[in-house]
């Protein structure tokens, strides 16, 4: 039926309201098909015309699609027997029923869809109705990239479990959230307009995820209120038509917090009948209910040990309220206790093992462990958590992080799905065998019932969703990949650049390129060699804070002295964790020789000298990943400015401001970590880049003027450690230095330090005459965690392109303070072209 070229469709790109609402599902319409001999199907015939059936979801998916893409009304029609040159979206079992020929479909798993494009009709059968659903998204899918082809294509899910886990809180904040607030909860309830959650659940269902956790794991117990429980159920009558079930993070000390108990321990029986009663008074109201999340003895959360029981004993207390109705508890391993780095064999990593192994076999067959991808927390290199490879009776799902709590907020560009792919396709060789990742997860190499993937998602009330367009593919990805992790993470990104900003092929390419680079350039002005992300752990996870991670309980050390670094997590000498893996991955890693150089400060403890594998030092590599890194962030404007024009004009500003902004903080990173190395160390960079910044000017050694000069904690994160503030909180300051740089033309740029609570101005001035101006006001437009602090997070920097300077001019700054912000400086830079300094 549709016989065209796929390079031969340009699609227009441009339609109304760009503000990424529509995410990928924006049915751009396509240029020159009516050129072609392309003939659609002109009725749609859904097997199910229940409101509240997923089938008739996928009907007015279709019709709303190809009336975007095409121009044209597909109308849908109850001539059930007049199917030539139709489409037929519906359960294989309605098929059958109907038409009488189920068996030319082929065998399909749960969840899984038929997709036959084939003859005059397109069929687009589902093993259930959401699958049918998945089946109209994916074909839609297809017509939106201008992919016309010919199909007969069966797809069913890797794994069961596609979940994911909002971290929101009953007052409307998210934990971690950093694209506006709840688009769940407010004041304590459900919000009464559902139209986001409806969207949200459009979103979800084109990615073939199907469940939600709707309120943060940190829970609240007035969710189990019978009004709230109300309030779940309008929530869930949202997700139902789009084949998403609903389930809830539970607070395991609810039943003496509301249960009017004084125990909760998940032995008594007051608790297990209190825990019943909850459990069937949702089940009443949400007959489809999915299940419970739980963070248990974790972070100060409550859990089983305060009564000696143990994690399968707390498990099972929901498992059992859960089974008759089919429900799941998804058990998180994240558990861990303070540690003491006096203790050389320490090891925060080893937790999860140590709680969890020796219960293998008791959990319940409805509990599913839900596992970190790594062994401590979301960092920007991990190697895969070794309790993938000891659990054998147990389900388990993996937990990742759409949210980029750790890696940028959504201010950076991060592409995670290589980062993951890096965790689901390693083989962890259990007994010899292949044991890839997504093989155990999926229930396949243990044969296990059940398991899956959950991912940390952040969407609020942004238009954007999470606050940047381009975080956007991180969401897409993660459907696509707990589908299929066999699937490639590039291919997947672009599918998703096609449908986000359409087909021409710059566009292609340069998203691309920016975003497959993305990973490996965080990784590189962040934290190397496995030394985690080196960001404010003890803060808010932003910016970069290498002293944070030690001389503390929490694990996440570094052990960097004057002369070494790194954690020795060998068997031989250290942590013993490397041996918590089977038996050829735990060689690998306790020979530092055969130990991957991206991973070994994770496992082993070196002098800054040691030589890797690469040739390079520890602290050169540093060094020089430090300068690469910053370098390709700066690429990335370049790059993104080359899509001007072949974007449209609201999405291109709102990306080049984040771009521009990761640019100027990825040389905040850079400078931050190589100077705090280059002062533990006494070791100077070879290339001489490190602390030697001929086109600087400090704030600090300029005339100040209503400025004083303070410190800045951690001082790294300060040019020269210091910066300046205004004297008073009223009166505006004045910096002014002569410029003796050499005629020319330059990018000036900025240094400044924008902290939450005010508004401060900055003017620029040369010889009297106004460069530009800004405001610090990232508090309004950026969405990342805030601080009032001069510290690595707040660092920022302006840039003025293209200025015209005669040494000897006057360069002077006014700021003007507002409110807390009292107008900070660090230093100006006079960047000649391509230099980036
Ligand atoms: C268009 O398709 C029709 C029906 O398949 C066919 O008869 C006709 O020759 C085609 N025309 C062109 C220009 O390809
Ligand atoms: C139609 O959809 C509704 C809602 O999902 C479902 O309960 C019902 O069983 C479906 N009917 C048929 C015949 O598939
Ligand atoms: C739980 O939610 C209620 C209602 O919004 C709020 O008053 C209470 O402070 C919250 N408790 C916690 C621990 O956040
Ligand atoms: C839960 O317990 C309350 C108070 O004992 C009772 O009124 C209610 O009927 C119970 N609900 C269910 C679903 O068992
Ligand atoms: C748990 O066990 C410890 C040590 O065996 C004991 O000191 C403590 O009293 C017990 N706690 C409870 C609640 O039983
Ligand atoms: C950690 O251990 C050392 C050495 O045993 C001890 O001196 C120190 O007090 C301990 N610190 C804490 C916080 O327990
Ligand atoms: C072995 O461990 C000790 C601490 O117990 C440490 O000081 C030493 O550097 C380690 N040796 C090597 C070769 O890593
Ligand atoms: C570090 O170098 C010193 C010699 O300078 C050597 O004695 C020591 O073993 C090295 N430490 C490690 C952990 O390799
Ligand atoms: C390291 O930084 C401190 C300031 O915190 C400074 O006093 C010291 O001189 C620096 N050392 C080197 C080698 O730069
Ligand atoms: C660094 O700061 C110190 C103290 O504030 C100041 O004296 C010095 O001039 C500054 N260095 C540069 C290169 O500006
Ligand atoms: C919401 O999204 C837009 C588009 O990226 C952005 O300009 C705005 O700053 C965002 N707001 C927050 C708080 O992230
Ligand atoms: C004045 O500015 C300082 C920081 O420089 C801040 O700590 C203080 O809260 C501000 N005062 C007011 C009234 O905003």
């Amino acid at each position: 039926m549709f016989c065209i070229l796929l390079s031969t469709v340009v699609s227009l790109g441009i339609v109304t309201a760009e503000n990424g609402q529509n995410a990928w599902l924006r049915y751009a319409p396509l240029r020159s098909v009516n050129s072609y001999n392309l003939s659609l199907a002109s009725n749609i015939i859904a097997l199910n015309t229940s409101k509240s059936s997923p089938v008739y979801t996928a009907s007015l998916e279709l019709q709303k699609g190809i009336q975007s893409i095409f121009s044209q009304a597909v109308k849908e029609s109850d001539e059930i027997h007049q199917a030539a040159s139709s489409l037929i979206v519906g359960t294989v079992d309605d098929y059958s029923h109907v038409y009488g020929n189920g068996n030319d479909v082929p065998d399909l798993e749960e969840d899984g869809f038929w997709l036959n494009t084939e003859g005059e009709t397109v069929k687009i059968l589902g093993q259930n109705e959401r699958g049918a659903l998945y089946g109209a998204f994916e074909y839609l899918s297809m017509l939106a990239q201008g992919d016309f082809s010919h199909i007969s294509s069966v797809n069913n899910p890797n794994q069961p479990i596609r979940w994911v886990n909002q971290w929101d809180n009953m007052d409307g904040s998210i934990e971690r959230g950093y694209g506006g607030s709840s688009i769940f909860f407010n004041n304590g309830g459900i919000v009464d307009d559902l139209t986001r959650v409806s969207e949200y659940a459009r979103l979800l269902a084109s990615i073939r995820v199907n469940g939600i956790i709707v309120n943060n794991v940190n829970a609240n117990v007035s969710l189990l209120s019978p009004q709230n429980i109300q309030g779940l159920g309008r929530i869930a009558d949202v997700f139902r038509p789009y084949g998403i079930q609903v389930g809830i993070s539970l607070n395991f000390a609810s039943p003496t917090a509301i249960g009017g108990l004084t125990t909760f321990d998940p032995l008594d029986s007051g608790v297990i009948s209190f825990w019943t009663n909850i459990t069937d008074q949702l089940y009443q109201r949400i007959p489809d209910f999915a299940g419970y999340l739980v963070k248990a003895d974790s972070e100060g959360q409550p859990g089983p040990l305060t009564y000696n029981r143990t994690l399968a004993d707390g498990a099972n207390l929901f498992a059992k309220a859960l089974n008759p109705y089919n429900g799941v508890v998804m058990f998180r391993a994240f558990v861990y206790n303070q540690l003491n780095e006096s203790d050389w064999k320490a090891d925060r990593a080893n937790a999860a093992v140590q709680f969890f192994k020796p219960l293998d076999g008791k959990f319940a067959n409805n509990v599913v462990v839900q596992i970190k991808y790594g062994p401590i927390d979301f960092q920007v290199r991990e190697p895969t958590s070794p309790l993938f490879s000891n659990l054998y009776n147990t389900n388990t799902a993996i937990e990742l992080e759409v949210t980029q709590e750790y890696l940028g907020q959504q201010c950076h560009l991060v592409y995670l799905a290589p980062l993951w792919k890096t965790v689901l396709d390693f083989d962890l060789r259990v007994g010899q065998k292949a044991s890839k990742v997504s093989d155990i997860i999926s229930g396949e190499r243990f044969n296990r019932p059940l398991g899956g993937s959950a991912a940390v998602v952040n969407v609020g009330t942004n238009a954007t969703w999470l606050g940047s367009h381009m975080a956007m593919s991180n969401l897409y990805a993660y459907g696509r990949l707990a589908w299929d992790p066999s699937k490639d993470s590039q291919n997947i990104l672009q599918d998703w650049i096609r449908l986000t900003f359409g087909l021409a092929s710059e566009v292609l390419n340069t998203i691309t390129k920016m975003s497959m680079e993305s990973w490996p350039a965080y990784e590189q002005y962040s934290g190397n060699l496995g030394i985690q992300t080196l960001t404010d752990i003890t803060g808010n996870h932003y910016g970069p804070n290498p002293q944070s991670q030690d001389n503390n309980g929490w694990g996440q050390w570094t052990r960097a002295d004057k002369k070494t670094i790194g954690m020795d997590r060998t068997v031989w000498n250290g942590t013993g964790y490397s041996g918590t893996y089977p038996p050829e991955i735990a060689s690998m890693y306790e020979d530092i020789s055969t130990t991957p150089d991206n991973l070994l400060l994770w496992f082993h403890h070196v002098n800054y000298t040691h030589i890797l594998h690469s040739g390079d030092t520890v602290i050169q590599y540093f060094y020089n990943a430090h300068y690469s890194g910053a370098e390709t962030a700066q690429a990335f404007v370049k790059l993104w400015e080359s899509l001007k024009g072949k974007i449209d004009a609201e999405r291109y500003e709102q990306v080049l401001y984040r771009q521009t902004y990761q640019a100027g903080h990825s040389i905040v990173w850079r400078d931050a970590i190589s100077n705090f190395y280059w002062n533990l160390s006494g070791i100077p960079d070879e290339a001489k880049r490190v602390g030697n910044h001929p086109w600087r000017v400090e704030a600090e050694s300029m005339v100040l003027d209503g400025y004083t000069i303070v410190p800045v904690k951690p001082f790294e994160a300060a040019s020269n450690y210091t910066a300046i503030i205004t004297s008073s909180n009223t009166t505006a300051g004045t910096v002014a230095t002569k410029l003796e740089f050499a005629d020319g033309t330059y990018d000036l740029a900025v240094n400044y330090f924008d902290v939450v609570g005010g508004r401060a101005k900055w003017q620029v001035y040369l010889n009297n005459k106004e460069v530009g101006e800004w405001i610090g006001d990232h508090e309004d437009t950026l969405g990342h965690a805030l601080s009032a602090n001069l510290d690595g997070g707040t660092a920022s920097r302006v840039t003025f392109k293209g200025v015209k300077i005669q040494k000897g001019d006057m360069l002077k700054i006014v700021g003007s303070p507002d409110g807390a912000e009292a107008a900070p400086l660090d230093y100006v830079a006079l960047l000649p072209p391509g230099v980036i300094d």
